[in-house]
């Protein structure tokens, strides 16, 4: 049976390439659903790809990737990293394996930028990588679950 991870973005996101280039870069959310996918196929796993500006929506995908029987979760939960204790718990409760992705070097912003509430549960966190940053979460994750390079 092929294995999914659910790919959630946060809010914002639905503007890359056109939110502060400079930070973000040029790459639209499109761009990066197509590298998540291309990466994913390579380990034979099928991505859930979803973005929200909504918080409690984030919730309800993280519990439905429990309910699905998910093989785990990328997220990058964008300002809600820094403020959501829901986002928290419902990862907690999902018993998945979690890897938190940055487009950014959030340690190198803000200082409110510093203290992730994600982080409190994630397997691993990539930060400042770009939207490259995403391939190399969901391999990373590939090879905690085992899934096999094809
Ligand atoms: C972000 C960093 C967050 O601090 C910010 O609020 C975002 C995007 C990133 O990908 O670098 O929206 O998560």
């Amino acid at each position: 049976m092929t294995q999914t991870i659910y790919v959630l973005n946060g809010p914002n996101l639905n503007m890359l390439g056109v939110r502060e280039p400079e930070k973000y870069g040029h790459s639209t959310l499109a761009d990066v659903e197509k590298l998540c996918r291309d990466t994913a196929q390579r380990f034979g796993l099928a991505v859930e790809f979803r973005q929200s500006n909504i918080e409690g929506e984030l919730v309800t995908w993280i519990q439905e990737a429990r309910i699905k029987k998910a093989a785990g979760i990328v997220i990058n939960p964008a300002a809600y990293t820094h403020t959501s204790v829901a986002i928290l718990d419902a990862l907690a409760l999902s018993e998945l394996p979690v890897i938190e992705i940055h487009i950014t070097n959030v340690h190198q912003r803000e200082s409110f930028r510093h203290h992730s509430y994600v982080s409190k549960i994630a397997k691993a966190v990539l930060a400042g990588f770009g939207i490259d940053g995403y391939a190399l979460a969901i391999t990373g994750l590939a090879r905690m679950i085992g899934a096999k390079e094809k």
